[in-house]
């Protein structure tokens, strides 16, 4: 897996010595979306096993690095529909919240599934509280594309699931590029 690099962060396969602060970061419920489940209990040996499930021909996770080599996340894709559709999954640890990071991670992460993998469709699934993800994908052109109502309960409450999603042709309208065409008229194997 190929380094990812931008202006202001680079994406990176994940080192032994990023694990605690991954696991801390998956232990804080502030940033912990999804598993609600108390008390929290990710180890760096679980954040490692979590990361080898995520790792493969058609999955990755990176680091998220700043330029001063400081790890402020991870970012990870997953091809549910090889070369056709993939979902995005991102942390950031809340020191790093408002500086740009992220957004620059998932173009980064954009660009690769769009230019280099030939994605027709990049998705995201989020929750109705997590108003950072979902204002942060509205300003990158994901729309919402599906609501699960009350889907999940988050500090006694309930929240709805959401589906966003971001195409091909939306995602080169707006950044432009010599490759338009979709993967469905190209050839495209399993790799
Ligand atoms: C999602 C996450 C990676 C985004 O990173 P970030 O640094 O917070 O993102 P940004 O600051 O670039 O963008 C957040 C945007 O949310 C919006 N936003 C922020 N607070 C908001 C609020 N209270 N109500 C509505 N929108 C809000 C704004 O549009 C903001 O961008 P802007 O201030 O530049 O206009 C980070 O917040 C995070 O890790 N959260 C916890 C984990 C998580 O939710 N992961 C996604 C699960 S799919």
């Amino acid at each position: 897996m190929d380094d990812l690099n931008g202006q202001l962060v680079n994406l990176r396969p994940i080192k032994d010595a990023d694990l605690e602060y991954l696991a801390a970061l998956k232990n804080d419920m502030r940033t912990q979306g999804w598993n609600q489940r108390l008390p929290p209990s990710y180890t760096p040996r679980t954040v490692r096993e979590r990361i080898e499930r995520n790792t493969g021909p058609n999955k990755g996770m990176w680091a998220i690095e700043t330029k001063d080599g400081k790890v402020v996340g991870h970012i990870s894709y997953d091809e549910e529909r090889v070369r056709l559709r993939a979902s995005i999954g991102i942390i950031t640890g809340m020191e790093a919240w408002g500086k740009g990071y992220a957004r620059e991670a998932m173009e980064l992460i954009l660009r690769f599934l769009f230019e280099e993998r030939g994605m027709q469709v990049a998705l995201l699934y989020t929750l109705s509280d997590r108003v950072r993800m979902m204002g942060l994908a509205k300003k990158l052109g994901f729309r919402t594309s599906s609501v699960l109502r009350e889907a999940t309960v988050i500090g006694g409450k309930a929240s709805d699931a959401i589906i966003m999603d971001l195409l091909r042709e939306e995602y080169y309208s707006t950044r432009g590029s010599a490759d338009k065409s979709s993967p469905t008229s190209r050839v495209a194997g399993p790799m």
